[in-house]
Protein backbone atom coordinates (compact mmCIF):
# COMPACT_ATOMS: atom_id res chain seq x y z
CA UNK A 1 0.00 0.00 0.00
CA UNK A 2 1.29 3.16 -1.22
CA UNK A 3 -1.33 5.48 0.22
CA UNK A 4 -1.46 7.12 4.14
CA UNK A 5 -4.55 5.33 5.32
CA UNK A 6 -7.21 8.09 6.93
CA UNK A 7 -9.32 7.19 9.56
CA UNK A 8 -12.50 7.77 9.75
CA UNK A 9 -14.63 9.26 12.83
CA UNK A 10 -15.83 5.87 14.11
CA UNK A 11 -12.18 4.24 13.97
CA UNK A 12 -10.80 7.44 15.39
CA UNK A 13 -13.20 6.65 18.51
CA UNK A 14 -11.76 2.90 18.41
CA UNK A 15 -8.46 3.98 18.20
CA UNK A 16 -8.72 6.29 20.79
CA UNK A 17 -10.34 3.67 23.38
CA UNK A 18 -7.86 1.14 22.69
CA UNK A 19 -4.71 4.17 22.86
CA UNK A 20 -6.23 4.64 26.45
CA UNK A 21 -6.15 0.92 27.41
CA UNK A 22 -2.59 0.57 26.01
CA UNK A 23 -1.32 3.97 27.69
CA UNK A 24 -3.01 2.98 31.04
CA UNK A 25 -1.14 -0.75 30.72
CA UNK A 26 2.42 0.55 30.28
CA UNK A 27 2.33 3.18 33.12
CA UNK A 28 0.68 0.28 35.19
CA UNK A 29 3.25 -2.16 34.29
CA UNK A 30 6.44 0.37 34.29
CA UNK A 31 5.33 1.42 38.43
CA UNK A 32 5.67 -2.54 38.83
CA UNK A 33 9.57 -2.48 37.63
CA UNK A 34 12.13 -2.73 40.38
CA UNK A 35 15.04 -5.39 41.11
CA UNK A 36 14.20 -8.94 41.60
CA UNK A 37 11.11 -9.51 39.71
CA UNK A 38 11.26 -10.85 35.82
CA UNK A 39 10.00 -9.70 32.81
CA UNK A 40 7.56 -12.71 32.85
CA UNK A 41 5.85 -11.04 36.10
CA UNK A 42 5.39 -7.79 33.79
CA UNK A 43 4.14 -9.68 30.63
CA UNK A 44 1.89 -11.74 32.81
CA UNK A 45 0.23 -8.31 34.58
CA UNK A 46 0.07 -6.61 30.81
CA UNK A 47 -1.84 -9.29 29.53
CA UNK A 48 -4.63 -9.70 32.67
CA UNK A 49 -4.72 -5.44 32.36
CA UNK A 50 -5.58 -5.57 28.51
CA UNK A 51 -8.11 -8.66 28.76
CA UNK A 52 -9.92 -6.96 31.63
CA UNK A 53 -11.33 -4.48 29.26
CA UNK A 54 -14.75 -5.60 27.14
CA UNK A 55 -13.08 -5.69 23.55
CA UNK A 56 -9.28 -5.24 23.77
CA UNK A 57 -6.84 -7.51 22.89
CA UNK A 58 -3.22 -7.84 23.11
CA UNK A 59 -1.46 -6.75 19.83
CA UNK A 60 1.39 -8.56 19.91
CA UNK A 61 0.84 -12.20 20.90
CA UNK A 62 0.07 -14.51 18.08
CA UNK A 63 1.44 -11.21 15.79
CA UNK A 64 3.75 -13.39 13.47
CA UNK A 65 3.95 -15.68 16.00
CA UNK A 66 5.13 -13.36 18.65
CA UNK A 67 4.98 -15.40 21.78
CA UNK A 68 3.71 -12.54 24.35
CA UNK A 69 1.94 -9.39 25.13
CA UNK A 70 4.69 -7.14 25.42
CA UNK A 71 8.07 -6.82 24.55
CA UNK A 72 10.82 -6.48 27.36
CA UNK A 73 14.81 -5.43 25.66
CA UNK A 74 17.43 -4.77 28.88
CA UNK A 75 20.07 -2.73 28.62
CA UNK A 76 21.53 -3.75 24.80
CA UNK A 77 18.46 -5.07 23.71
CA UNK A 78 16.88 -2.66 21.47
CA UNK A 79 13.37 -4.29 20.59
CA UNK A 80 11.59 -7.36 20.52
CA UNK A 81 12.86 -9.13 24.08
CA UNK A 82 10.65 -11.75 24.72
CA UNK A 83 9.94 -11.95 28.62
CA UNK A 84 11.36 -14.37 30.52
CA UNK A 85 12.51 -15.82 33.86
CA UNK A 86 15.18 -13.03 33.63
CA UNK A 87 15.62 -11.36 36.82
CA UNK A 88 16.08 -7.57 36.49
CA UNK A 89 18.94 -5.64 38.31
CA UNK A 90 19.30 -3.00 40.10
CA UNK A 91 20.59 -0.66 37.42
CA UNK A 92 18.89 -2.06 34.36
CA UNK A 93 17.45 -0.08 32.10
CA UNK A 94 14.19 -2.08 30.34
CA UNK A 95 11.90 -0.99 27.47
CA UNK A 96 8.32 -2.18 27.63
CA UNK A 97 7.00 -2.16 24.44
CA UNK A 98 2.68 -3.07 24.17
CA UNK A 99 0.51 -3.44 21.75
CA UNK A 100 -3.34 -3.12 22.03
CA UNK A 101 -6.06 -4.30 18.94
CA UNK A 102 -9.75 -2.89 19.92
CA UNK A 103 -12.41 -3.14 17.44
CA UNK A 104 -10.01 -3.93 14.69
CA UNK A 105 -7.89 -0.83 14.90
CA UNK A 106 -4.12 -1.06 16.20
CA UNK A 107 -2.39 1.09 18.42
CA UNK A 108 1.57 0.36 19.64
CA UNK A 109 3.48 2.31 22.50
CA UNK A 110 6.88 2.02 24.25
CA UNK A 111 8.22 3.63 27.73
CA UNK A 112 11.85 2.84 28.98
CA UNK A 113 12.41 2.78 32.92
CA UNK A 114 15.42 2.60 35.22
CA UNK A 115 15.22 -0.57 37.09
CA UNK A 116 16.00 0.95 41.15
CA UNK A 117 19.22 3.56 40.77
CA UNK A 118 20.74 3.69 37.53
CA UNK A 119 23.89 5.55 36.02
CA UNK A 120 24.02 8.74 34.72
CA UNK A 121 24.87 7.70 31.70
CA UNK A 122 21.93 5.41 31.36
CA UNK A 123 19.57 8.26 32.35
CA UNK A 124 20.78 10.28 30.37
CA UNK A 125 20.11 8.00 27.53
CA UNK A 126 16.52 7.53 28.59
CA UNK A 127 16.32 11.24 28.86
CA UNK A 128 17.59 11.93 25.44
CA UNK A 129 15.52 9.28 23.84
CA UNK A 130 12.25 10.69 25.13
CA UNK A 131 13.34 14.34 24.22
CA UNK A 132 13.46 13.10 20.66
CA UNK A 133 10.37 11.67 20.77
CA UNK A 134 8.69 15.11 22.11
CA UNK A 135 10.61 17.16 19.38
CA UNK A 136 9.27 14.73 17.18
CA UNK A 137 6.03 14.98 18.18
CA UNK A 138 5.97 18.90 18.49
CA UNK A 139 6.29 19.30 14.70
CA UNK A 140 3.95 16.63 13.41
CA UNK A 141 0.61 18.50 11.73
CA UNK A 142 -1.13 18.17 8.14
CA UNK A 143 1.32 18.10 5.39
CA UNK A 144 4.60 17.66 7.96
CA UNK A 145 7.07 15.00 5.68
CA UNK A 146 8.30 11.78 6.96
CA UNK A 147 11.71 13.51 6.37
CA UNK A 148 11.24 16.08 8.78
CA UNK A 149 10.07 13.83 11.18
CA UNK A 150 13.51 12.24 10.94
CA UNK A 151 15.69 14.34 10.92
CA UNK A 152 14.13 16.01 14.26
CA UNK A 153 14.78 12.79 15.79
CA UNK A 154 18.35 12.11 14.28
CA UNK A 155 19.37 16.17 15.45
CA UNK A 156 18.44 15.66 18.88
CA UNK A 157 19.59 12.12 18.94
CA UNK A 158 22.87 12.86 17.93
CA UNK A 159 23.39 16.23 19.06
CA UNK A 160 23.95 14.19 22.66
CA UNK A 161 26.66 11.87 20.96
CA UNK A 162 24.18 9.14 20.94
CA UNK A 163 22.95 7.45 17.48
CA UNK A 164 19.82 6.17 16.97
CA UNK A 165 19.05 2.88 14.99
CA UNK A 166 19.28 2.37 11.30
CA UNK A 167 17.46 -0.40 10.72
CA UNK A 168 14.54 0.09 12.81
CA UNK A 169 11.70 2.91 12.35
CA UNK A 170 8.25 3.63 13.15
CA UNK A 171 5.68 3.22 11.50
CA UNK A 172 2.15 3.80 9.83
CA UNK A 173 -0.64 1.64 11.60
CA UNK A 174 -4.73 1.55 11.64
CA UNK A 175 -6.11 -1.44 10.65
CA UNK A 176 -3.11 -3.09 10.82
CA UNK A 177 -0.11 -3.07 12.96
CA UNK A 178 2.55 -1.93 10.37
CA UNK A 179 1.39 -0.20 7.44
CA UNK A 180 2.64 2.83 5.29
CA UNK A 181 4.82 4.87 5.64
CA UNK A 182 7.73 3.67 7.65
CA UNK A 183 9.26 6.46 9.72
CA UNK A 184 12.89 6.13 10.04
CA UNK A 185 14.79 8.02 13.29
CA UNK A 186 17.17 9.16 10.78
CA UNK A 187 17.18 11.74 7.94
CA UNK A 188 16.29 14.94 5.02
CA UNK A 189 14.10 17.35 6.22
CA UNK A 190 11.41 18.22 3.82
CA UNK A 191 11.65 14.86 2.13
CA UNK A 192 9.33 11.70 2.04
CA UNK A 193 5.36 11.33 2.34
CA UNK A 194 3.02 14.11 3.58
CA UNK A 195 0.97 13.21 6.45
CA UNK A 196 -2.57 13.97 6.21
CA UNK A 197 -5.19 14.53 8.21
CA UNK A 198 -6.57 11.62 9.79
CA UNK A 199 -3.34 9.11 9.55
CA UNK A 200 -2.36 7.30 12.51
CA UNK A 201 1.33 7.03 12.81
CA UNK A 202 3.86 4.98 15.48
CA UNK A 203 6.83 7.23 16.43
CA UNK A 204 9.71 4.95 17.96
CA UNK A 205 13.25 6.54 18.46
CA UNK A 206 15.61 3.76 19.56
CA UNK A 207 18.45 4.90 20.41
CA UNK A 208 22.08 3.18 21.35
CA UNK A 209 24.64 4.60 23.31
CA UNK A 210 27.25 3.63 21.46
CA UNK A 211 27.18 1.59 18.14
CA UNK A 212 24.08 1.72 16.04
CA UNK A 213 25.11 -1.92 14.56
CA UNK A 214 22.29 -4.17 16.01
CA UNK A 215 22.65 -7.84 15.88
CA UNK A 216 19.59 -11.05 16.24
CA UNK A 217 19.16 -13.13 19.03
CA UNK A 218 18.93 -16.96 18.83
CA UNK A 219 15.37 -16.87 19.75
CA UNK A 220 14.48 -15.01 15.97
CA UNK A 221 13.12 -11.81 17.44
CA UNK A 222 15.50 -9.63 20.10
CA UNK A 223 17.50 -7.38 18.66
CA UNK A 224 20.64 -5.98 20.60
CA UNK A 225 23.29 -2.98 19.90
CA UNK A 226 26.21 -5.72 18.80
CA UNK A 227 28.46 -3.79 20.69
CA UNK A 228 26.93 -3.98 23.91
CA UNK A 229 25.85 -0.43 24.57
CA UNK A 230 22.24 0.60 26.39
CA UNK A 231 19.68 1.17 24.00
CA UNK A 232 16.47 2.73 24.92
CA UNK A 233 13.35 2.97 22.67
CA UNK A 234 9.99 5.25 23.62
CA UNK A 235 7.16 5.24 21.09
CA UNK A 236 3.95 6.97 20.66
CA UNK A 237 0.89 6.31 18.41
CA UNK A 238 -0.66 9.99 17.67
CA UNK A 239 -3.37 10.90 15.27
CA UNK A 240 -2.31 13.45 12.61
CA UNK A 241 -4.71 16.96 13.18
CA UNK A 242 -4.47 20.00 11.00
CA UNK A 243 -2.42 22.23 13.49
CA UNK A 244 -0.33 19.51 15.81
CA UNK A 245 -0.87 15.52 16.57
CA UNK A 246 -2.95 13.89 19.16
CA UNK A 247 -1.45 11.13 21.65
CA UNK A 248 -3.55 7.75 21.37
CA UNK A 249 -1.34 5.77 23.06
N1 LIG B 1 6.61 -1.56 18.51
C1 LIG B 1 7.10 -2.74 17.85
C2 LIG B 1 7.34 -2.45 16.39
O1 LIG B 1 6.76 -1.54 15.86
C3 LIG B 1 6.09 -3.80 17.92
C4 LIG B 1 6.65 -5.14 17.69
S1 LIG B 1 5.36 -6.19 17.50
C5 LIG B 1 5.88 -7.77 17.72
O2 LIG B 1 8.13 -3.15 15.78
F1 LIG B 1 4.82 -8.46 17.82
F2 LIG B 1 6.58 -8.09 16.68
F3 LIG B 1 6.59 -7.84 18.79
CO1 LIG C 1 5.87 0.25 16.68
Amino acid sequence: MSDIQVLTEAEIASARHGGKILRACLTMIAALVEPGITTRFLDEKAEEFITSHQGAVPAFKGYQNYPATICASVNEECVHGIPSERVLAEGDIIALDCGVLFDGLYTDACVSVGVGTIRPNAQHLLDVTQHALDAALAIIRKHTKVGDISSTIQTVVESAGFHPVRSLTGHGLGRTLHQFPDIPNLGTPETGAELPVGALIAIEPIVSAGSDEITEGGDGWTLSIRDGSLSAHVEHTVLVHAENCEIIA
